[in-house]
């Protein structure tokens, strides 16, 4: 699954599920302003840059101007999933060797940018924890609607967890059967702790043949309709976006 669906199949059920994850995100936003929003995971290959990919289209096509930050600076991949090169990126802005405006990108997606990471640095994590790196970020909220940043696990490395301190919102990517429940805690624990604002956690990779699910992909998505929400979340407990998806 390397292609786009919300850009190659956008009257998929997939895709769907996609927008009902932005609905889940806009009213989060009902009275603040959520402009800086930073997906991770517990552990590699959850799903975080799939989903930062497709959700940015989506809230592309409300027509509202949407970047994509790869500050996954030790395996970026944004640039895989858009097919587009890494030549230069975000290190390289912060670096001062070159301008925001000869690093960002255009995409086919009207209102849809993307930098890419740029050179792989050896410091990571101090790169990200620099004051420029704010300032970076900050900068964009300036110019942009939505600011989206892919980064790596938090479960494995602390640069999530710098960036969160820069962003309004953080949305944890759970992939299902891929991780413990244990380690999820434990990278909800790591961002309560710094106090991150956790607006959902997005449920990926769940599979959901042999379920009892009534209306296959889009239970969520009739179940709000018919305003069983509040219901819903009392029994869940936590803010959960779902994203329903085969199991590869
Ligand atoms: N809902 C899904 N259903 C099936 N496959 C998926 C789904 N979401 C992601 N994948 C696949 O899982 C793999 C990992 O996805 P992705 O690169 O988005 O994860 P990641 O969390 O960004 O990984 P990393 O931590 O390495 O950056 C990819 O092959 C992707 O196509
Ligand atoms: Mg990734």
């Amino acid at each position: 699954m390397n292609n786009i669906v919300t850009i190659e199949n956008p009257k998929s059920p997939i895709a769907e599920s996609y927008r009902n994850i932005r609905t889940n995100i806009e009213f989060s936003n009902i009275d603040k302003d959520l402009k800086t929003i930073l997906f991770t995971s517990s552990q590699q290959n959850e799903g975080k840059t799939t989903i930062v990919s497709n959700l940015a289209v989506t809230f592309a096509n409300l027509d509202k101007k949407v970047i994509i930050v790869d500050c996954d600076l030790r395996n970026p991949s944004v640039h895989k999933k858009f097919k587009i090169g890494n030549i230069y990126g975000v290190t390289d802005v912060l670096l001062e060797k070159k301008s925001f405006n000869s690093c960002v990108k255009e995409t086919d997606v009207k209102n849809l940018d993307i930098i890419t990471a740029g050179e792989i640095p050896f410091n990571p994590s101090e790169i990200l924890s620099s004051k420029k790196m704010k300032e970076f970020i900050n900068n964009l909220k300036e110019v942009y609607d939505y600011v989206f940043i892919d980064t790596p696990p938090i479960g494995i490395v602390t640069d999530a967890g710098i960036l969160s301190t820069y962003s309004d919102g953080v949305a944890m990517v759970v992939g299902s059967g891929e991780v413990s429940i244990e380690l999820a805690k434990v990278s909800v624990e790591r961002l309560n702790k710094i106090n991150a604002n956790l607006i959902g956690v997005i449920l990926n990779k769940f599979n959901i043949e042999g379920t009892n699910s009534q209306y296959g992909y889009y239970g969520m998505y009739y179940e709000e309709d018919n305003g069983s929400r509040l219901s819903r979340n009392k029994k869940n407990k936590r803010k959960k976006l779902n994203i329903f998806s085969k199991k590869k």
